[in-house]
C-alpha cells in the first residue's frame, strides 16, 4: 500500500486532482490517498463548491492559510505542509498547476526526499514578470515525475534539460473533469436560466494582475469591453481580486440580480464549475486572460480572445480556437470583429485531450511505486 498526498490549493486546481483522486480510489488495496487543502482559495465559491459538484472528498486536512503577499503566503504553506509531510511520511505527493502552493509545496516535499509528481508540466510563457511562471520553473526543477498535457511541454523539459525518463505526456486532465460534467443538468440548463440566448453573448474573465491591477492598464481593456458590450451582451462572473479594483477605480457596471442587460457589462458572483462550463461552452465567444480557459474553449471549439502578449499554452493558439491579443484596447477589438465576422478558426486534433488523462498518470503511478 502507498500513500500519496494530493495537493488542492486554488481553484484552478481542483479541477486537475479530483479524476485522479477517483482514479486512486478505484485501487483501494494499491493506495490510500489524502487531499490536503492549503487554504489558498477559501471563499465558498473559489472552492467548497468545486468539490461538491465535481464530487471530490472534502480535504482531510485544511491548512488554512488564506491571502497574503507571495512570500507570505508561500512560506505560510511551506511551513504547514512540512508538518502534514513530517507527520504522514507519504511515497509521493503530487501538484498540479502553477500556483504558488503548487511550488511550496513541491520544495517541501523534495527537501524530505519525498517523490514529487507535477501534473501540467512543461507549460512555459516565457514572462518571469508571471508568478506563475516563477512557480513552473521552481516545480519541475524539483518535480521527479513531469506529467505534460501537450507535446509542446516535452519538448520544452527537454531543451531546459530534464532527465527524459521522468516526463511522462498523459494529456490534459482538466478535459478529463470537462468530459464528466458534461451530463449535469446545470451545465445543460444554467446559461437558458439566467436568459442567454446560445451564441449570443460574450463570456469574460479577468484576473492577472499584470491586467488588473495597474489602472491604466485596467481602464484601456475596460473601455473596449464596455464599447463590445454596445453591441452583444457581455457576462463577466468576476474574480474577487478583480472586483475590489473595479470598485477602486470606479468602472461603470451592472450587477446581475436576475437579467443580463445590454449596453452595459454585467458583473456576477465567482460561480461553480458547472455554471461555468454551461456559460463557456454557450457563448459566442470568450474573452480572457485564465489558462485553463484557453484550453476549455479550444475543447468545446468555442472563439477565444486571450488579453495577454503571450500564452503557455500554445497548442491552444496552434491547434484550438485561441488568439492572443494582447492588452491593446484596437486589437482587442479587432480580434472580436474578426470573429464577429465569422472568421474564427476551428479547432484541430488536441492529443490526449480525451478523457483519459488521469487514467494514465495512474497507470504510470502504479510502475513508479510498485516496481
Ligand atoms: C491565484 C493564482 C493564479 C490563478 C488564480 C485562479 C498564484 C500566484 N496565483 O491567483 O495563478 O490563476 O489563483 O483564481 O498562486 N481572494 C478572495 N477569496 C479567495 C481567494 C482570494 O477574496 O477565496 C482575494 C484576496 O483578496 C486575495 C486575492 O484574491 O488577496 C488574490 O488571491 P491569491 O490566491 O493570492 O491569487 P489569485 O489572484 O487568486
Amino acid at each position: 500500500m502507498k500513500k500519496i498526498i494530493l495537493v488542492a490549493a486554488a481553484r484552478p486546481n481542483f479541477m486537475k486532482i479530483g479524476p485522479v483522486v477517483r482514479e486512486l480510489k478505484r485501487y483501494p488495496d494499491l493506495f490510500e490517498s489524502i487531499i490536503v487543502h492549503t487554504g489558498q482559495h477559501y471563499d465558498k465559491n473559489m472552492s467548497h463548491t468545486f468539490f461538491e459538484q465535481l464530487n471530490i472528498p472534502l480535504a482531510d486536512i485544511n491548512l488554512g492559510v488564506g491571502s497574503g503577499s507571495h512570500a507570505w503566503q508561500t512560506a505560510e504553506v511551506m511551513k504547514r505542509f512540512e508538518e502534514v509531510v513530517l507527520k504522514e511520511r507519504p511515497d509521493l505527493v503530487v501538484v498540479a498547476g502553477d500556483v504558488n502552493s503548487t511550488m511550496g509545496c513541491s520544495i517541501v516535499a523534495a527537501k524530505l526526499h519525498v517523490p514529487v509528481a507535477h501534473i501540467e508540466a512543461g507549460l512555459r510563457s516565457f514572462d518571469r514578470r508571471m508568478p506563475e511562471e516563477i512557480n513552473r520553473l521552481v516545480t519541475d526543477a524539483v518535480a521527479d515525475i513531469l506529467y505534460t498535457p501537450s507535446q509542446d511541454a516535452d519538448r520544452q523539459l527537454l531543451k531546459e534539460g530534464a532527465v527524459k525518463e521522468k516526463i511522462v505526456f498523459v494529456g490534459n486532465v482538466m478535459i478529463d473533469t470537462l468530459e464528466n460534467q458534461l451530463k449535469e443538468v446545470k451545465v445543460a440548463r444554467f446559461y437558458k436560466d439566467i436568459g442567454l440566448v446560445k451564441g449570443n453573448y460574450v463570456l469574460l474573465t479577468l484576473h492577472r494582475p499584470s491586467n488588473v491591477d495597474i489602472e491604466k492598464v485596467f481602464s484601456g481593456i475596460w473601455g473596449v469591453i464596455d464599447k463590445i458590450s454596445q453591441d452583444t451582451k457581455v457576462i463577466f462572473p468576476i474574480h474577487p481580486r478583480t472586483r475590489k479594483k473595479v470598485s477602486e477605480f470606479g468602472f461603470r457596471y451592472k450587477s446581475f440580480s436576475n437579467s443580463i442587460e445590454e449596453g452595459v457589462i454585467n458583473l456576477l458572483d465567482p460561480l461553480g464549475y458547472n455554471e461555468m462550463l454551461s456559460l463557456t461552452m454557450n457563448a459566442g465567444m470568450v474573452l480572457t486572460d485564465s489558462g485553463g480557459l484557453q484550453e476549455e474553449t479550444s475543447y468545446l471549439d468555442v472563439p477565444c480572445i486571450t488579453i495577454r502578449d503571450n500564452t503557455e499554452r500554445p497548442v491552444t493558439v496552434t491547434n484550438g480556437t485561441n488568439y492572443l491579443a494582447g492588452t491593446d484596447p484596437e486589437n482587442i477589438y479587432r480580434a472580436y470583429k474578426n470573429i464577429i465576422n465569422g472568421n474564427n478558426k476551428r479547432k484541430q486534433e488536441l492529443k490526449y485531450w480525451d478523457g483519459k488523462a488521469a487514467h494514465r498518470i495512474v497507470e504510470h503511478l502504479k510502475q513508479f511505486l510498485f516496481i
